[in-house]
């Protein structure tokens, strides 16, 4: 199935960013938020952001142009109808996206494919839940979604095969490598990374290295570009530990469980970069 016009539910860092993503790869893509005015200020954002990029002279105007003119805003989630693909980025809950996915599938299209941006949660339910779990993928963005280049793609064992082929089709078509992974806890990316910075804070917690050395020695030792506890205070203290509760809680295993030091930072509202408070960042 060739698919020329995308339905993105949910106009977050993350919908925004798939939408623009869409556009940029010379698909239609209809972006709508539950929250009024919350798609139409996403819509600005994109402009905003791509006018920048002219400005740095890394696009043409004629480009921006041909983006915006291929993006729309949905006053309603009736017009996922004239979608061929429904992707849903909406908050990390399973009764609200379950919800969502269900009412897609009473407006989309019989052919359509649908599709979520979950991290965490199980894409085999969400598919069930879906009415349609045969036409239904994880699709597995990164932030920022226009920039990054991977995308897994999740494959459960409810889906058709020319599904998963459609939509490793369309990520190639907007530049994107899919990696295929089975639904399983943390996917292929969150299950390697998000340990390695709950191991180093276990090593803080221990006393084994202090928080620049244990940084150093990845950035030197292992050509990373950043170190782990830097890392887990860009990503968001928060979100570290939400995924190494699921992932403990999804496959069992000691080695899963998260470190007290970042449950008790989370606790204290240490974040990371958001909160200005964390491992590396507001202790000067
Ligand atoms: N932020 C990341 O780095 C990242 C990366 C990959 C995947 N994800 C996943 O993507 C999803 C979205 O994350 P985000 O960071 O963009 O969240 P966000 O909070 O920035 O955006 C969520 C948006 O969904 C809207 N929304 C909530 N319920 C809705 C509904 N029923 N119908 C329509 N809109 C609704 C909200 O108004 C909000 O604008 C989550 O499932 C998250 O786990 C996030």
């Amino acid at each position: 199935m060739d698919i020329e016009r995308v339905f993105v539910v949910g106009a977050g860092t993350m919908g925004r960013g798939i939408a623009q993503a869409f556009a940029q790869g010379g698909l239609r893509a209809v972006l709508y938020d539950a929250a009024p005015g919350v798609a139409e200020q996403a819509f600005a954002r994109i402009r905003s952001d791509l006018d920048r990029l002219v400005e740095r002279e890394k696009m043409t105007e004629e480009q921006v142009a041909g983006i915006v003119s291929r993006l729309q805003v949905a006053e309603s989630l009736d017009e996922a109808a004239s979608c061929q693909f429904a992707l849903e980025a909406i908050v990390e809950d399973l009764d609200a996206k379950s919800a969502l996915l269900g009412e897609l599938d009473t407006i989309c299209p019989l052919d359509a494919i649908l599709a979520t941006n979950t991290s965490g949660l199980s894409v085999t339910a969400l598919g069930r839940a879906s009415g349609r779990p045969e036409q239904f993928v994880g699709m597995h963005f990164f932030n920022p979604a226009p920039v990054m280049k991977l995308v897994e793609l999740v494959i459960t064992a409810d889906a058709r095969t020319d599904v998963v082929a459609t939509a490793v089709d369309l990520a190639r078509s907007i530049g994107k490598e899919p990696v295929r992974v089975k639904d399983s806890p943390g996917f292929i990316v969150n299950r390697l990374l998000i340990p390695m910075l709950n191991e180093a804070i276990l090593l803080l917690e221990e006393g084994v290295a202090s928080v620049e050395d244990i940084d150093t020695a990845m950035k030197l030792g292992c050509g990373f570009p950043m170190g782990p506890l830097e890392l887990s205070d860009l990503v968001g203290n928060d979100i570290t530990l939400a995924v190494m509760d699921g992932l403990h809680a999804g496959l069992s295993g000691e080695k899963y469980r998260p470190a007290d030091m970042l449950r008790s930072m989370v606790q204290q509202q240490r974040l990371g970069r958001k909160t200005g408070s964390g491992f590396t960042v507001g202790n000067e």
